[in-house]
């Protein structure tokens, strides 16, 4: 049987739209094979056809004309990546009172006006998937929404602005100015199109009044939500603030006070204790950390921003609403077919750290390294400390990339020197970053 066609109408194409008709292209096969269904651009609407762009348009498909994605009885999911509200909100009004899922990155549109799509959404009897909407590349509103749904939620707190948290980083690490810093944030496609946005706090808050949505189900008024952003944040503060053990962050606050019954949403520059989790969260990441009743701290971190992380989280909902649209799988998405076979351990690659208890005399280090030579080997570096008060001295190498094969082979030879105590130990170093 083939798989049903659903045909996609998508709106915007800037850094977020290129993104996903790009990499809807890229993973076409997966997609079809977890979704049951083919996935297919059908028509693209822009402003401005003749805007040069680092992802061509692609011909044929292209109007500036919003309505007639709207109009076309064969789409049946809309992806709005328009930006601004007003336009919008009507574009996705219309689309879902002709029947159309909807697909959303816009976090300005639902903060501001999500009270009534929503209610719009529910009168038509059709979905709206917003993903992109938060923290990019994270799956933090499928997190809250579906993965958490048992747990009142206590508190989310979270760095979710890609740019000032780049600015920051940047500030923080190479003492460069705060100007200088945005601009390097706005070549690498995190800013919004208006970055006044991301630095004065709103793109956050939009994204926390989401985050308080889906938490505490109440739609905060802009007005009720107390925002400042990083664009007074000085080089100096960010310097006393490490001397001091702090690290400063934009920090998304949402909690609730369970006596008052309040809920607090707020967005601040504010200094967190250089260890926790949340200080060592550099660039453009961003990162959540969701308390609730049942499951207690939980902590999603991930690229917050760009094209292709942010297209991602797009994706993922047009496999939703396509699950939705046209379930081709009685039990939803599926996995793929096969790929590849299990690798045996012996073939796996790392470094490694090897410990090696040997007689402290000379010619013993030669030895072993030796027998790492002769397996092909390299020795990344050195200790032995001078601290002891034995024959036997602790030998601790780093060591270059081998097969694990090749390793334990090394180990087993080193293992059998005459020189050598206790049987050698040989740890892994994973490349986890
Ligand atoms: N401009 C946003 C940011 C993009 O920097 O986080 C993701 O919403």
């Amino acid at each position: 049987m083939s798989e049903p066609t659903l045909k996609i109408g998508l709106a915007g194409f800037g850094n977020v739209g290129a993104g996903v008709y790009k990499n809807l292209a890229k993973n076409r096969h997966l997609l079809r094979e977890r979704t049951g269904c083919h996935l297919e651009v059908a028509r693209i609407a822009v402003r401005d056809p003749a805007k040069p762009r680092p992802i061509p348009l692609p011909a044929g498909l292209v109007t500036t004309d919003l309505g007639e994605l709207v109009e076309d009885p064969e789409i049946s999911i809309v992806v709005e990546l328009i930006g601004g509200t007003d336009q919008a909100f009507e574009f996705v009004r219309a689309a879902l009172e002709r029947g159309k899922a909807v697909v959303t990155g816009n976090k300005a549109l639902l903060a501001e006006r999500g009270h009534d799509l929503f209610a719009i959404a529910e009168a038509c009897g059709r979905p709206i998937h917003y993903e992109a909407a938060v923290a990019g590349g994270i799956p933090i509103i499928k997190t809250v929404q579906e993965a958490l749904v048992g747990n009142h939620i206590q508190s989310v707190v979270g760095i979710i602005n890609g740019t000032s948290n780049y600015i920051l980083t940047r500030m923080s690490e190479s003492g460069i100015s705060y100007g200088e810093a945005l601009a390097e944030a706005q070549s690498l496609g995190y800013a919004e199109a208006d970055p006044a946005l991301d630095v004065n706090g709103w793109d956050a808050a939009h994204k926390a009044i989401i985050l308080a949505s889906l938490s505490y189900g109440r739609w905060v008024p802009c007005d009720r939500v107390h925002v400042e952003g990083v664009e007074d944040i000085r080089g100096e503060d960010v310097a006393f603030a490490e001397r001091l053990g702090y690290t400063v962050k934009l920090l998304g606050v949402i909690r609730l006070h369970e006596d008052s019954g309040a809920i607090e949403v707020r967005v601040q520059p504010s200094l967190i204790p250089s260890r926790h989790i949340l200080a060592s969260v550099g660039g453009a990441y961003n990162a959540i950390a969701v308390r609730g009743d049942i499951v207690g701290e939980t902590l999603f971190y991930g690229s917050g921003a760009g094209q292709d992380p942010t297209s991602s989280s797009v994706i993922a909902d047009i496999a939703d609403a396509a699950m939705w649209s046209a379930p081709a799988r009685g039990a939803g998405l599926a996995t793929h077919s096969l790929y590849g076979e299990p690798l045996p351990i012996a073939e796996s690659v790392s470094k490694y750290y090897l410990r090696v208890e040997a007689e402290d005399r000379p010619g013993v280090l030669a030895r072993i390294a030796a027998v790492l030579g002769e397996c092909g080997i390299g020795i990344l570096s050195v200790i032995q400390p001078e601290d002891h008060d034995e024959a036997y001295a602790s030998i601790v190498l780093m060591l270059h990339y081998a097969t694990y094969g090749v390793a334990l082979d090394a180990l087993g030879r080193i293992a059998e020197l005459d020189c050598v105590r206790d049987r050698p130990v040989l740890l892994r170093v994973e490349d986890v970053g």
